[in-house]
């Protein structure tokens, strides 16, 4: 079996590992954006709540969220594994010959974008995940049952400690760049290449880089601002 390894810690095994979870988790903020748009329906956050507790609850989520780990956790691991090699291979810096227009700052920096958007998914987790399962938050009643109100912990965290509300934004800015030259370079190692519908592929791909972090941060905006 060791040419799964070999394969596996290859080059081009790595990148394609980063690739493909990087795809996985961006399926992962589709499903999260979805959900977290219940936010504004107009029930006092009922829906919001059920969702939340469907969340928390149910086994099956147990077990995606132990492949979410998984996804994050080798997404970093082979991120730092080829930093660390293409810098060994490459001591000196290119000198930008203005022929590669391709090289971007956010490009060459995917490291730092990608630092960033970890710090504010580290806030991020301790506002709402480990405060939901380890703090007393207040229970709302729905159909004769209680549940706790997580959307009164999204609600208070925006409106009450405000300091997170830049640090979020910021953070889905960095993910917005993070997102787009992270789809062009999947795609690329993935060898989608095609006259016709790459370009379509990279617009696409620009597009969700736009769409997703706007939708996030019509979150922290709305409670922040109009609330
Ligand atoms: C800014 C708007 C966001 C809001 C209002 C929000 C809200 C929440 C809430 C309430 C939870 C607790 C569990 C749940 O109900 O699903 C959660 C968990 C989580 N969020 Fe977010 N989120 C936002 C953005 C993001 C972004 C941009 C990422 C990734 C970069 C992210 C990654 C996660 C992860 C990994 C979890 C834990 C896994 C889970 O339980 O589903 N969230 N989020």
């Amino acid at each position: 079996m060791s040419w799964i390894s070999d394969a596996l810690t290859s080059s081009i095994g790595r990148k394609l590992s980063m690739s493909l979870t990087g795809l996985f988790l961006v399926s992962f903020l589709f499903v999260h954006l979805s959900g977290n748009f219940l936010l504004f329906k107009a029930d006092n956050g009922d829906a919001f709540n059920l969702y939340s507790h469907f969340m928390s609850t149910a086994g099956i989520i147990r077990v995606l969220e132990i492949v979410l780990v998984a996804g994050f956790g080798l997404h970093i691991y082979t991120a730092i594994v080829l930093t660390r090699k293409n810098a060994a291979a490459r001591p000196v810096e290119y000198v930008a010959n203005g022929s590669n227009k391709k090289v971007t700052w956010f490009s060459k920096n995917m490291g730092l974008s990608g630092s960033i958007v970890l710090v504010f998914l580290l806030l991020h987790l301790q506002n709402f995940y480990w405060r939901y399962h380890n703090w007393d938050i207040p229970m709302v009643e729905i159909d004769g049952k209680e549940y706790k109100d997580m959307y009164f912990l999204v609600a208070s965290v925006f409106k009450n400690e405000w300091w997170v509300n830049p640090v979020y934004l910021l953070g889905l800015l960095l993910l917005g760049f993070h997102l787009q030259h992270g789809f062009a370079s999947a795609f690329n190692t993935l060898g989608l290449e095609h006259k016709k519908y790459s370009p379509i592929i990279s617009r696409i791909g620009n597009l969700i880089s736009v769409l997703i972090p706007l939708g996030f941060a019509t979150m922290p905006l709305y409670f922040w601002l109009f609330n």
